[in-house]
């Protein structure tokens, strides 16, 4: 069975949310699809996620089983991304980035003998045949347009993910609807008639 992990980092409530609002749609359609599959969504705000302190970091190094509540939470949420095949990260634009929120989780998966392993050879992915998908909420344009300034954290997770070896990933960017108000909402049914599309064959 197909296991489906969707984070959403948006802390806006869905109505708000465009991202939230994209990513819930294209789960809607989704599981319509493959009613079979189990789908966990993840709304990180709603997560109580740890800060990565000095004592996060000898615990991930010293890879011994959790002894606090905080590092039980970690390993859980870890043990939850390694074990699903597919994952749908959406996030909005922060900043060039993305939230906070969204950072601090990924500290908290994406570790050393979990999801990745050192090598001499270099950096081996652990979790290979799986698929990705970003869906983007931006103010402004970051690509594709002639004043896009670019969204770094769309570049830095398509990265990390391919760390751990992951390599097939879809991308949806809703952009723009700041920059050219008027186009709002244009843009945004454009952006949920691609994610019903996407929804069906992904
Ligand atoms: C703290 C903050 C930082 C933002 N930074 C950017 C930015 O760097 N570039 C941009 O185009 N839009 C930026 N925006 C606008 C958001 O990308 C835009 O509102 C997006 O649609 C929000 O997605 P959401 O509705 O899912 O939260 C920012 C918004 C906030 C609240």
């Amino acid at each position: 069975m197909t296991k489906v992990l969707a984070v959403m980092a948006s802390p806006k409530p869905e109505h708000l949310s465009l991202s939230t609002r994209i990513c819930q749609s294209f789960l809607d359609q989704y599981q319509s699809q493959n009613p079979q599959d189990t789908v966990w969504q993840l709304a990180l705000h709603k997560t109580n996620l740890p800060l990565i302190n000095q004592d996060t970091i000898d615990f991930f190094e010293a890879q011994t089983p959790a002894k606090t509540g905080e590092q039980s939470a970690i390993d859980a949420l870890c043990q939850q991304f390694i074990t699903v095949d597919k994952y749908i990260f959406a996030f909005p634009n922060w900043n060039l980035l993305c939230p906070a929120d969204l950072v601090t989780y990924l500290l908290c998966v994406v570790r050393a003998g979990k999801a990745f392993s050192y090598t001499p050879q270099g950096v081996v992915g652990l979790l290979q045949n799986k698929k990705a998908l970003l869906i983007i909420s931006s103010g402004g344009y970051c690509t594709d347009h002639p004043y896009a300034i670019p969204c770094f954290g769309i570049d830095w997770l398509q990265r990390l993910l391919a760390l751990c070896g992951i390599t097939d990933i879809s991308l949806m960017i809703a952009q723009g609807g700041e920059q050219l108000p008027d186009q709002a909402e244009q843009i945004e049914e454009k952006s949920l008639g691609e994610a019903h599309d996407l929804a069906t064959v992904w």
